[in-house]
């Protein structure tokens, strides 16, 4: 008998210090442009072979998290068992399947990018257990065709994001940057979002996005307080039009003397830069006591992409 083989591989949440989104095209997605940021909060898979074929996935919360088993779907609806089927389909000699076990860190619809993080070390996973020798630029291809954020889920640390987000390009940037994020006891549908985005602004004239030139600049000092004043999210009034109560996250986190405030991508998480770990914990100890949320979680960045561990 063939020893059963397994791979893992880890991979961090990723944060919009920019989210800036354009008129809804014709396909139903809207052109974004946005600088990325991966953080020190991590889900892992373990890929491990199936000798009948079948591509499985299960999954396991760390932490705080009480996800209901329903939030992630357990089945081919996975986007991580959607990533191994596609990466079987096109290495075309693999004959084993894969189980997914997924221990998940990142938040469930909060605007993290778990669900595309999960994808993106699928990826890496299988690549590795099915010898299929993908370089990293040829994940990032395949992973486009997931979602929108999964190339930059492969590729970690800051860069830009154009088209609907999926074309990732680095940035030249210097310094870490110390998060607290404020975790939603319930999660946003990112699509929903979008459609309320619409709907906020239906018949106005929007431009096409573009990237902060003070954002920019601030990343290229490393200067965490001229970053805090550029942090800007369009899809802010959205998530705090479908979750007011959001407000008052931002409000407490923005009394305990934070670099920057935002919405992290299509939310509810709220997320604050902070000067330095004991900044941090203040922040966290203020948001915890105050229990406008559901978890507080630290976290550094940036730090690299999908990694076998
Ligand atoms: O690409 P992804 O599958 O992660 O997107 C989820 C949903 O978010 C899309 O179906 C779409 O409704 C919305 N979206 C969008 N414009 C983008 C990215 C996502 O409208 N640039």
């Amino acid at each position: 008998m063939t020893p059963v083989r397994s791979v893992s591989a880890s991979v961090p949440a990723k944060i919009n210090l920019s989210l800036g989104v354009g008129p809804r095209r014709d396909d139903g997605y809207h052109p974004l442009a946005t600088v990325y940021q991966s953080v020190s909060l991590h889900d892992e898979v373990r890929a491990t072979e199936t000798s009948d074929g079948s591509i499985e996935v299960s999954v396991h919360f760390e932490g705080d998290q009480e996800t209901e088993r329903g939030d992630v779907p357990l089945g081919p609806a996975n986007i991580a068992v959607r990533a191994a089927e596609l990466l079987r389909a096109e290495a075309g000699n693999v004959d084993t399947g894969v189980h997914l076990a997924i221990r998940k860190s990142i938040p469930v619809a909060g605007g993290m990018a778990g669900g595309s993080a999960d994808a993106a070390a699928a990826m890496v996973a299988c690549n590795e257990l099915w010898g299929l020798g993908l370089a990293r630029d040829e994940l990032e291809h395949y992973a486009a065709e997931l979602g929108s954020d999964v190339p930059f889920c492969i590729r970690g640390g800051i860069a830009v994001g154009a088209g609907r987000g999926e074309q990732v390009s680095p940035v030249l940037a210097q310094g870490h940057y110390h998060w607290v994020f404020a975790i939603a006891e319930e999660g946003l549908s990112t699509a929903e979002v979008f459609a309320e985005y619409d709907r906020l602004n239906e018949g106005r004239a929007i431009a096409q996005p573009e990237v902060p030139a003070d954002l920019i600049a601030a990343l290229r000092a490393g200067d965490a307080t001229a970053l805090g004043r550029a942090l800007t999210n369009d899809l802010s009034d959205a998530a705090l039009s479908l979750r007011p109560e959001l407000a008052t996250t931002l409000e407490l986190g923005e009394s305990c003397d934070v670099l920057g405030s935002l919405i992290s991508g299509s939310g509810p998480t709220v997320m604050f830069l902070v000067r330095d770990e004991e900044h941090a914990l203040d922040v966290a100890v203020a948001l915890s006591s105050a229990r406008v949320c559901a978890d507080v979680v630290q976290a550094l960045g940036p730090v690299p992409g999908a990694r076998l561990v």
